[in-house]
């Protein structure tokens, strides 16, 4: 089976067009996102009726649960832009998309192979980072979540793809950012995590939208890098009276 696996689309409506289509030449035959499908830029209910249309296996982030502490009367616990731009999200919504993206679960096992998370198998808000941050999110996988063969999961909530490994005879983590297409072949007895980066605001550097393909028959991961039409998605950005940072930073890849 061949898994399409991407992250934090972020209300970006042109990157994550790219990761679909980018999954669909691919010949993905299921479609997963690890949270965070609206917030920050200008089109949430089209990215959310594209990943329902699509039939995308969806986990919800933590601008989701932002949506939900709005509807409770509560103040996300977020910074000024992120907090602008969920706002934004949740009056660009209406009662039954809002409620949809409210509901979806916190973490799933997909097809008993492998887990997916927002941030963490430690906590779905904790980001990774450093190796220190990984083995603790590994300690977690490992004992909480009962290994259907390797422990492997695909997470997001960073935007910047990473690929991270662990030995259990050595009992070492290994692992760095991913800033370019890169395929990982997994090594039996090992355990993974691999953070898909964001479709929609990636952070590694480079304006692009970002997605890994899992091979579930070859144990393979890919990594894929795209460009897609960062114009387009900024001029709405500005258009819909965000903070022209979260245009800025589209171009920027920050
Ligand atoms: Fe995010």
């Amino acid at each position: 089976m061949l898994y399409g696996i991407f992250s934090d689309p972020h209300s970006n409506l042109e990157g994550l067009q790219a990761a679909l289509e980018e999954c669909r030449k691919a010949g993905a035959e299921k479609l997963v996102c690890c949270g965070d499908i609206v917030g920050y830029n200008a089109d949430p209910a089209a990215c959310v009726d594209l990943v329902r249309g699509n039939n995308v296996i969806c986990i919800r982030g933590n601008h989701e649960r932002g949506l939900q502490d709005l509807k409770n009367g509560l103040l996300p616990p977020m910074n000024a832009y992120a907090l602008e731009a969920i706002r934004y999200s949740y009056e660009k919504l209406d009662e039954e998309r809002r409620s949809w993206l409210v509901s979806l679960p916190d973490e799933l096992l997909v097809d008993g192979i492998f887990y997916v998370f927002h941030g963490s198998p430690f906590h779905p808000d904790e980001y990774i980072f450093e190796l220190v941050e990984a083995a603790y999110a590994f300690r977690a996988l490992v004992n909480d979540y009962p290994p259907p063969g390797n422990s492997l999961c695909f997470i997001g909530h960073t935007h910047v793809c990473a690929a991270y490994a662990f030995d259990p005879e050595g009992r070492k983590v290994q692992g760095s950012e991913v800033a370019e297409d890169t395929t990982y072949l997994l090594k039996p007895g090992y355990h993974y995590m691999f953070n898909a980066g964001s479709c929609g605001q990636y952070r590694g550097g480079k304006p692009v939208s970002s997605l890994v393909l899992f091979d579930s028959d070859h144990m393979t991961v890919s990594f894929r890098l795209l460009p897609y039409d960062v114009e387009k998605a900024q001029r709405k950005v500005l258009e819909s009276g965000l903070p022209p940072f979260l245009a800025l930073r589209l171009g920027q890849g920050r």
